[in-house]
């Protein structure tokens, strides 16, 4: 992710806009751990500890979040304020200073697999567009293919600026990640300095690389996306089983991304405190059962909440040619899952 943000402060200096650097992100919302992407993360427990060296940058009210909608509102009522939010804020910060946006296109970590209303990215692209912001869409759990279409951002027909996708390029094992760009994002900076002045000790590593190749090879051979948007319309019917237990409020998803909301009361949306750790309890008994979920809290207001993400893998039982391994489609040990706020 901050990759992207250099990218894109390289892009407004080569074409001559000096004064463009902020980057304006989301509560409720994560980027990363490393100190730049934990700035823009708004995740409330992963930034606590670090806060005093944490950079401040301008985040918006929340994302999308139309179970909780930070202005009151029910889905015929909304007129996209969420989405207006950003305007306000680069109207606030000075569009002459703001570089990009950013956004999960779903949330994970925070929220548990938050989709948003239909128009929201639209409406996003919009303002991006008429204050000359560049758009940055974290895809680093919903790229390649997870929720049913290559990159999220595609179910709304939404060209962004930059894709950032990782975790799925390696199928989830290997460590590799892209940061996709346009032609134009791509000509002002060879047209201007003449190369992106960022880079690693295994940036471009080929064995990453030759391992991302096979990924998505892998991914088109067996049409791995269709099948995402197949189960995972399948995943999300099912799911909503759930609701027959009291302690579930919201159930949601976008192909194989989905979450399940706890609360204590669904009349109410009221929340368990943080110290009964609800999303830990759910995901050990979860796994003592055979099924992986990641537990997490703090999407209601940064403390409070609690949800599961459940992604199970896109290939089928009989593609993946380990499945006679025992012990990675069934897990035989109990592990503590720690709480995520
Ligand atoms: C949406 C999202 N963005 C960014 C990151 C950070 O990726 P990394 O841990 O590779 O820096 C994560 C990691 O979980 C993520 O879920």
């Amino acid at each position: 992710m901050e990759t992207a943000v250099k990218l894109a402060r390289q892009y407004q200096v080569d074409r001559g806009k000096h004064m463009k650097f902020k980057v304006i992100s989301r509560w409720t919302s994560y980027h990363g751990n490393t100190l730049g992407a934990l700035a823009l993360s708004g995740h409330t427990g992963r930034r606590r500890y670090y806060q005093p060296l944490i950079q401040h940058t301008p985040h918006i009210v929340l994302p999308a979040y139309c179970y909780r909608c930070p202005f009151g509102l029910k889905p015929e009522s909304c007129q996209l304020e969420c989405a207006d939010d950003l305007e306000k804020t680069i109207l606030y910060e000075g569009p002459d200073s703001v570089s990009a946006f950013m956004a999960e296109p779903v949330v994970g970590a925070t929220a548990g697999a938050l989709v948003p209303k239909n128009g929201y990215f639209q409406r996003i692209r919009e303002i991006c567009n008429r204050y000359d912001v560049l758009l940055i869409v974290d895809e680093v759990m919903t790229g390649i293919g997870r929720t049913g279409r290559n990159f999220a951002i595609e179910h709304w027909g939404v060209a962004p600026d930059m894709i950032v996708g990782a975790k799925g390029l390696g199928a989830g094992y290997y460590p590799i990640f892209a940061v996709i760009t346009t032609e134009d994002v791509h000509e002002a900076i060879k047209n201007g300095n003449g190369n992106f002045v960022h880079g690693h000790t295994y940036s471009q590593n080929p064995l990453a690389c030759a391992t991302g190749i096979a990924v998505l090879d892998y991914i088109d051979r067996h049409d791995l996306v269709a099948r995402s948007a197949k189960m995972g319309s399948y995943l999300l019917e099912k799911l909503k089983i759930l609701y027959r237990h009291s302690m579930v409020g919201d159930v949601r998803g976008l192909g194989l991304f989905a979450g399940v909301e706890f609360v204590r009361r669904r009349e109410t949306r009221e929340t368990f405190g943080p110290a009964l750790k609800v999303n830990a309890l759910v995901g050990n008994l979860a796994f003592d059962k055979g099924l992986i979920v990641y537990p997490g809290g703090g999407g209601a207001d940064g403390v409070n909440g609690d949800h599961i993400l459940i992604a199970p893998p896109s290939s089928s039982r009989q593609d993946r040619s380990m499945s006679w391994w025992p012990s990675l489609t069934r897990p035989s040990r109990r592990r503590n899952v720690p709480l995520h706020a």
